[in-house]
C-alpha cells in the first residue's frame, strides 16, 4: 500500500522488491550466517547475474572441472565472449587451485557437491586461497551478517536471528534450457 503517488513504503514495483521476497532473502542470508541475500527465479539466473557483477572483461574466475553443464556453457559461451577468461580446475585439489590462481583471479566458483559427479570441495581450503592470492575483491571483505531488521522496514513477526559469520570469503548451452 502506497501513502500516495510518488510516497511509497519501500517497495514501488515488485520486480525491484516486494516483501514476500525480501522475507526469504533475508531468512536465507541469516541461516547463511551471509551480508545479504538475493532470490532469483532460477540457479542460472542468479549465477548470470552474479557473474556480472563481480568479473568485468579481463577478468578470470577458477571453476570446478565437473562444473554443472549450464554453468559451464555460462562461462564458456557467453562470459567468454565479454572477455572474461575462466580455468576448470579439480576443486578438490587445492595445489591445482593455488596453480590456477591469477593476479585478474576475482572469483572462485565453487559448487559442492557438484552435479551430477557429487564431487566434495574444500570450502574452508578455497576461502584460504582467495583470501590468500588473487582473488583480491569486495567478496572477501568480512562484515556483519544483516538482521531481518536491517532490511524490513517494518520488523517481521517470525524471530530470525542471524548466526555468527563463520567464514570471511562469501564469495563476489546445448540444448538445455537456461
Ligand atoms: C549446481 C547447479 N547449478 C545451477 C543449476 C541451475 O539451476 P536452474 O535450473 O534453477 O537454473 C543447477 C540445476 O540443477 C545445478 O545443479
Amino acid at each position: 500500500v502506497q501513502s500516495e503517488v510518488g510516497q511509497h513504503k519501500g517497495y514501488e514495483y515488485s520486480r525491484s522488491g516486494n516483501p514476500t521476497r525480501t522475507a526469504l532473502e533475508t531468512c536465507l542470508a541469516a541461516l547463511e550466517g551471509g551480508r545479504t541475500g538475493l532470490a532469483f527465479a532460477s540457479g542460472l539466473a542468479a549465477e548470470d547475474c552474479l557473474l556480472r557483477t563481480v568479473t568485468s572483461p579481463g577478468g578470470h574466475v577458477v571453476i570446478p572441472d565437473d562444473a554443472y553443464g549450464g554453468t559451464y556453457r555460462l562461462f564458456s559461451r557467453v562470459l567468454e565472449r565479454w572477455g572474461v577468461a575462466h580455468t576448470p580446475v579439480s576443486l578438490a585439489d587445492l595445489d591445482a587451485v593455488r596453480a590456477a590462481m591469477r593476479p585478474e583471479t576475482s572469483l572462485i566458483w565453487c559448487e559442492t557437491p557438484t552435479n551430477p559427479l557429487l564431487g566434495i570441495a574444500d570450502i574452508a581450503g578455497l576461502a584460504q586461497i582467495a583470501r590468500d592470492g588473487g582473488a583480491r575483491s569486495r567478496w572477501t571483505t568480512p562484515s556483519p551478517a544483516p538482521t531481518c531488521s536491517s532490511r524490513w522496514p517494518s520488523a517481521p513477526t517470525s524471530s530470525c536471528t542471524p548466526r555468527p559469520s563463520t567464514s570471511a570469503a562469501t564469495p563476489t548451452s546445448s540444448a538445455a534450457p537456461w
